[in-house]
């Protein structure tokens, strides 16, 4: 058996080669590379399949992140930073770009734990935060973690009672949905990342924000060109964040197949959930019923103390896997010193930081490949025991 990678980009671009050539090729025609005719087209086809009425390019999912949250400061707070008391509640367990946006936008997160059977931020510890501490917090930004929706209806009431917004970091879920909405589509803004490793991935660094408020979407604009509807007269702190013409031009075409990727993902995880079931040692992700799991990472717990042995066997047989994330939030540096709360014990979040290991799954990843790590994965858990 080749070598196991994570995800088979080399695959993908075969397959749909004819398409993104075209796309490349259009660009090195027109060489309109600011803001050139990609870009709106891409804006205007995804504003339409996520269901809102608009997306903002932007040059990085974490962009998208920060512009959202900065967006909502000016609209909501006439200022171009939240103040340092401003709270947001989000999960510890996700990349830290999550948090990082949210102390880039000048706001404190406040972490509170995570569901065991989903890793998706836990709505109950949101709500227990919001009874004995809320007159901080002005948001909420729940992470679809793995490419799983969080429990948007839980959220969405909660924000409805405390009159907090929310950002869904949907960079791990395009196409995901909650009860048949497109995830970036229920809350007051959406951030998607188009990282190469994503489900609908770019040539390199890219990202989009959704909404369905058009103050927001347009302070986003002009936030991602320095701060201004003209370039040469600003009127906020802004960025040079705009998305490329030619990562545009690739994404669109990539987006082309994104929901049949998006279904063979799908299989290959039910072929995953049904080799591994029962497998002492191991837990399988669990996926809530409203939900339509986009499976941007198949992801298993494994016996504390265990993974390393597990992930050193598969290595050996040549697969690759890897751990998302070895380090909750609320541990790294960057947000301590008082720039970050806990809320409670954060026990879920921690323990899942030493048992989490995520398994190749690419859409291209043939049948043989999916049962070969499927025997690997068993083949170390009758190895050491367990
Ligand atoms: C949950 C989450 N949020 C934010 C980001 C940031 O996206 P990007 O890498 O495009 O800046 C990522 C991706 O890396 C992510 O996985």
């Amino acid at each position: 058996m080749k070598a196991v990678p994570m995800l088979d980009l080399q695959a993908e671009y075969e397959y749909m080669k004819g398409d993104i050539d075209a796309a490349i090729l259009r660009c090195l025609t027109h060489q309109k590379w600011i803001l050139g005719p990609e870009v709106d087209e891409l804006e205007n086809k995804i504003a339409k399949y996520i269901g809102v009425q608009h997306a903002v390019g932007t040059s990085s999912g974490t962009e998208a992140l920060v512009l959202a949250l900065r967006a909502l400061s000016i609209k909501l707070k006439g200022q171009d930073f939240f103040d340092k008391t401003a709270e947001i509640i989000t999960t510890p367990f996700t990349f830290t770009a999550t948090g990082d946006a949210i102390l880039r936008a000048g706001a404190k997160p406040v972490f509170v734990d995570i569901d065991p059977a989903t890793y998706n931020i836990d709505a109950s510890k949101i709500n227990e935060y919001l009874k004995t501490n809320h007159s901080n917090v002005v948001g909420i930004v729940p992470v679809h973690l793995y490419g799983q929706s969080c429990n948007m209806d839980a959220i969405q009431e909660i924000a409805q009672e405390y009159n907090l917004f929310v950002v869904e970091d949907a960079a791990q879920a395009f196409g995901g949905m909650w009860k048949g909405k497109k995830l970036g589509s229920i809350g007051t803004l959406g951030a998607f990342s188009f990282f190469p490793s994503k489900n609908l991935g770019g040539f390199g660094d890219a990202g989009m924000v959704s909404t369905d408020d058009e103050e927001l979407a347009s302070i986003v604009r002009m936030l991602i060109k320095h701060g201004g509807k003209d370039k040469y007269n600003v009127d906020y702190i802004g960025y040079n964040a705009r998305l490329d013409t030619f990562q545009a031009a690739v994404i669109d075409a990539k987006f082309r197949y994104l929901d049949e990727f998006n279904e063979k993902r799908r299989v290959i995880a039910g072929l995953y959930a049904s080799g591994l079931k029962g497998l002492k040692g191991i837990s399988l992700p669990e996926t809530l019923s409203d939900v339509y799991h986009v499976y941007n990472q198949y992801t298993i717990g494994v016996t504390e103390g265990k993974r390393d042995e597990l992930q050193g066997y598969l290595s050996e047989n040549g697969i690759a896997s890897m751990v998302y994330y070895p380090f909750p939030l609320h541990k790294m540096k960057v947000f301590k010193s008082g720039r970050s709360k806990v809320y409670d014990e954060l026990v879920h979040a921690e323990q899942a930081a030493q048992m989490v290991l995520n398994l190749p799954i690419g859409p291209l990843q043939q049948r043989e490949v999916t049962d070969y790590v499927i025997e690997s994965v068993k083949g170390s858990c009758r190895k050491n025991g367990y």
